[in-house]
């Protein structure tokens, strides 16, 4: 169950309503799926093979398929990251740049956890913790950045309109860097 904490006030939103409410006046969609449907070997396990992408991909099809033709995407894939990740420093870092897309930014958690930093337009930056289940997609053109939480793993399902919608156009906010 994702939930929410404002930067600037530290007021944290929480449970299923209340969170749904904040992120659907933020203009971000929130779904959940059912982390149980994985088979025994993969719940909670990161660091998967290709293999296991394929089958995590075809446990979720039917969802997948329908945010899919309701939103229309049409390329998804699997991202796994763990400590074994080579170069997983690198790629955080990189992550952790605020900045955009022009195309919304779908993730489904299946394992681990993540945190999705997002600007609003009158609230300033808030962060979604995202648990195995949750479903956000940050909508086009919004300031935002991506990063693991303190247990460092993650499998997420990424949805894609187009190729070049995938390219992270970077936001230079001083609102941001004064934050920090
Ligand atoms: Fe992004």
């Amino acid at each position: 169950m994702a939930t929410i904490t404002i930067r600037d006030t530290q007021e944290t939103i929480q449970g299923e309503e209340q969170v749904q409410a904040f992120l659907s006046e933020q203009g971000v969609l929130y779904e959940k799926w059912d982390p149980a449907k994985l088979p025994d070997t993969l719940q909670g396990v990161t660091g998967l093979s290709d293999e296991d992408k394929e089958t995590v991909l075809s446990v979720f099809d039917s969802e997948i398929r329908s945010l899919a033709e309701r939103r229309g995407y049409h390329n998804w894939d699997v991202i796994s990251l763990n400590e074994q990740t080579p170069g997983l420093e690198d790629l955080l870092k990189k992550f952790e740049q605020v900045h955009t897309h022009t195309e919304d930014e779908v993730r489904a958690i299946t394992a681990g956890s993540g945190i999705f930093i997002i600007k609003s337009e009158d609230k300033g930056y808030f962060d979604v913790n995202l648990a195995p289940g949750d479903v956000i997609s940050v909508p086009v053109n919004t300031p935002h950045f991506f990063t693991l939480t303190d247990e460092r793993e993650v499998v997420a399902v990424r949805l894609f309109i187009e190729k070049e919608g995938w390219v992270a156009h970077p936001y230079n906010d001083p609102e941001f860097e004064e934050a920090k």
